[in-house]
């Protein structure tokens, strides 16, 4: 099992309902450095749906310096991947948007509608180069927010100039929220991370998926450790109900 021992190994495993919601994934074949196939993308679409995931936000990475934005790609995938969970998985819901990597231009590039926050909300999935300084990230959510945006800042615990947690409320109170990884409590800020869980400081949490062999630990997995050491209203609130939110969706 992931995540290390089970906290109660003689207690029944928590039961994962069929209902969770992914924002943050790289699935869609052949425009980042996720899913190269369209094979590979309806496998991992499947395997999504046997995690319980039935809310599935494809977020292909915007980044113009490491993948030149392929706007068509993307929106063809997305019809192929449409048409495949309508004739094979009727109850999954699919949404589109960007993990967007943020640079000088990036506002002028949400206006022009180059990159998408996710759904049809004004969330944009919010990504920084690992060494951005903490000024700068609040730089860039100043901006972001100014213009109507609600920055989700990706995968917090990649960014190691986040670690004064004063800082981490600072953003919150602007209305920066927070997404994780699934990896993130076998990485190495998991005290941190553990703490703003217990704290409800984190919104969502997400597999980040990009193909079969990164090793992104199965959302379904957390969600049971997320269950056993944070309690199931923890569990129900980051894998399903906040990120429904996000996408002003219900169920
Ligand atoms: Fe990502």
């Amino acid at each position: 099992m992931l995540f290390g021992k089970r906290k109660n190994a003689s207690a029944e495993p928590p039961e994962v309902p069929a209902g969770l919601c992914n924002l943050h994934c790289h699935i869609l074949f052949g425009v980042d450095d996720g899913a190269k196939t369209e094979e590979q993308m309806y496998e991992l679409i499947k395997t999504e749906y046997s995690f319980g995931v039935r809310y599935l936000c494809f977020t292909p990475h915007y980044n113009p310096a490491l993948f030149e934005p392929d706007p068509e790609g993307i929106r063809s995938a997305f019809e192929l991947a449409k048409s495949y969970v309508a004739t094979n998985y009727a109850d999954m819901r699919l949404f589109l948007g960007n993990e967007v990597f943020m640079r000088p231009d990036t506002l002028d590039r949400l206006r022009d509608g180059s990159c998408k926050p996710l759904g049809d909300s004004r969330t944009v999935l919010t990504e920084f180069h690992p060494s951005t300084s903490y000024d700068e990230m609040r730089r860039y959510t100043v901006g972001l927010i100014g213009q109507g945006y609600t920055p989700l800042f990706a995968h917090i615990e990649r960014y190691d100039k986040l670690d004064d947690i004063d800082d981490i409320y600072e953003l919150k109170s602007l209305g920066v929220k927070l997404q994780i990884n699934t990896a993130a409590f076998e990485s190495s800020r998991r005290k941190l991370i553990s703490r703003l869980v217990e704290q409800g400081a984190i919104d969502v949490i997400s597999d980040d998926r990009h193909n079969r062999t990164r090793g992104d630990p199965p959302i379904s997995e957390c969600y049971a450790y997320v269950c056993e050491h944070f309690g199931e209203h923890a569990a129900h609130a980051l894998f399903i109900h906040r990120p429904m939110g996000i996408l002003n969706i219900s169920p």
